[in-house]
C-alpha cells in the first residue's frame, strides 16, 4: 500500500505538468531529441498554441444521459477516439519503451501506432496488445524513403502479425534541420536497435545528398494498398488538394500532422490546417489529425473542427518518461477525461453530437 501510495504520488495533475517533469528526468540529449522542433520551432510552438486560438462554445440543458465516446472507424469500434502518434526511439525515454507505450494505450481503449523506427520488434508489440478485448486499433507506420524491396518484406511481416492497417508518413521524405540537437551534437545511443529499419543508400547527387530517390511518389501509394492488403492511411497531409488526391486513390484516411514542426518549419500549425482539409474532401474519407494537443478540450476542437480522432505524441513520451506504462496510461486518462468533461460541459453526450457550431475562432492574436 505504501509503495503503491508513493507511486500515485509521482503522478502528474496535467499534461504540462508531465513535460515539465519529464525535462527533469531526461538527459538533456533525450529531451533535445524528443522535444525539438525543426530550425527556430515555429510550427511546434504554434501547433499547441492554436488550439487555444479556437473557443468552445458550449450549449446548455442538452440530454446526457447514456453518453460515451465510442467511434466507429475503419471497420471497427473504438472506446475514445485518441491514439499513441508513431514516435521512434522510445526505449530512450524508458527500457520499456513500446511495450509500455502499447500496454498502457491498449488498457485505456486508445489506439497505439508503432513506427517503422521502434526498439521493439513488432511481433512482440501485437503480441501484448491483441488479447485486450476492448482495445483501440493497432497500426503501423512505415516511412517515406525507405527502400522498396524492404517494404515488401516488411509489410507481409505487419500483415502476419495483425496490424490492423499501416499509416504511410509522407512528410518527411529527408529529416528536417533540427538545431537544436546539432548545438548539442545529440547521436542516438548506439545500444538502441531499430529492427524494421534498413537504411538505404543515398546516391549522393540531387536533393539533400541523393535521399529523395528512395521517396515514394504518388504513383506508389496505389502500390502499397495492393501490397497491404490492409487500410492505408497516409500521414503528414496540410494541403487540401493532397486531401483531396488521396482521396480519389480511395485511401482509408488521412491524417493533417506537419509530423509535430520536427521536419519543415514555418508551416501553419494543424488546428489552422484541418479545417480547410475537413472542407475539401466533404466526408468522402476519414480525417484524423496531430500536433501539439495538451488537453481533452483540444481533442474536443479537433473534434468540432471535422476530425474524426486524435493522435497525440510527445505528451505519451513525456508519460512514458517519468512513470512508464502507469505514466502513459495517466496521460491518456487524463486526456480522455478531460474530453468527456468538455463534452459534458459542451452539452455532447457522444462524438456525433460535437459540430463546428460548437467552436468559434477566438479575436485574440495567436
Ligand atoms: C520523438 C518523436 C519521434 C517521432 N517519430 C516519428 C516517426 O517515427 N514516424 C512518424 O510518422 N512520426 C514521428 N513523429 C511525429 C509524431 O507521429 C506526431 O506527428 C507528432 O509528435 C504530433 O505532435 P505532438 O508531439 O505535438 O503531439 C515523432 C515525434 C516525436 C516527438
Amino acid at each position: 500500500m505504501g509503495q503503491h501510495m508513493s507511486q500515485v504520488q509521482t503522478l502528474a495533475r496535467s499534461l504540462p505538468e508531465y513535460e515539465l517533469r519529464a525535462r527533469e528526468t531526461l538527459s538533456a540529449e533525450a529531451w533535445a531529441y524528443f522535444n525539438s522542433g525543426a530550425a527556430d520551432e515555429f510550427t511546434a510552438a504554434r501547433n499547441v498554441s492554436a488550439w487555444q486560438h479556437w473557443h468552445v462554445q458550449p450549449r446548455v440543458l442538452q440530454d446526457l444521459r447514456d453518453g460515451h465516446t465510442q467511434r466507429q472507424l475503419l471497420g471497427r469500434p473504438w472506446p475514445t477516439p485518441i491514439a499513441v502518434a508513431p514516435m521512434a526511439y522510445q526505449a530512450w525515454a524508458h527500457p520499456e519503451g513500446e511495450r509500455a507505450m502499447a500496454i498502457a494505450a491498449c488498457s485505456l481503449g486508445c489506439g497505439f501506432t508503432l513506427s517503422q523506427h521502434s526498439n521493439t520488434p513488432l511481433d512482440q508489440v501485437s503480441a501484448l496488445v491483441l488479447p485486450e478485448a476492448s482495445r483501440g486499433p493497432l497500426w503501423f507506420q512505415i516511412s517515406n524513403g525507405c527502400d522498396r524491396g524492404y517494404l515488401h518484406e516488411l509489410i507481409v511481416q505487419v500483415r502476419n502479425a495483425g496490424y490492423e492497417a499501416l499509416v504511410l508518413s509522407v512528410d518527411a521524405p529527408v529529416q528536417g534541420s533540427r538545431d537544436r540537437m546539432r548545438e548539442l551534437n545529440v547521436q542516438i545511443p548506439a545500444h538502441l536497435q531499430t529492427p524494421h529499419w534498413r537504411n538505404s543508400a543515398p546516391s549522393n547527387q540531387g536533393l539533400c545528398a541523393g535521399h529523395v530517390e528512395h521517396a515514394l511518389r504518388w504513383d506508389d501509394v496505389s502500390w502499397l494498398q495492393a501490397e497491404a492488403g490492409l487500410p492505408v492511411l497516409l500521414k503528414g497531409i496540410t494541403h487540401p488538394l493532397d486531401a483531396q488526391q488521396a482521396a480519389r486513390l480511395g485511401v482509408a484516411g488521412v491524417i493533417v500532422s506537419n509530423h509535430g514542426g520536427r521536419v519543415l518549419d514555418t508551416q501553419a500549425a494543424t488546428a489552422e490546417s484541418l479545417p480547410a482539409i475537413a472542407d475539401a474532401l466533404q466526408g468522402d474519407i476519414p480525417v484524423l489529425v496531430d500536433g501539439g494537443i495538451r488537453r481533452g478540450s483540444d481533442v474536443f476542437k479537433a473534434l468540432a473542427l471535422g476530425a474524426q480522432a486524435v493522435l497525440v505524441g510527445r505528451p505519451c513520451l513525456h508519460g512514458l518518461a517519468v512513470a512508464g506504462a502507469l505514466g502513459v496510461a495517466h496521460v491518456l486518462r487524463l486526456l480522455r477525461d478531460e474530453l468527456e468533461m468538455t463534452m459534458a460541459l459542451c452539452g455532447c453526450c457522444d462524438l456525433e453530437a460535437i459540430t463546428r457550431a460548437h467552436v468559434r475562432p477566438s479575436s485574440r492574436l495567436i
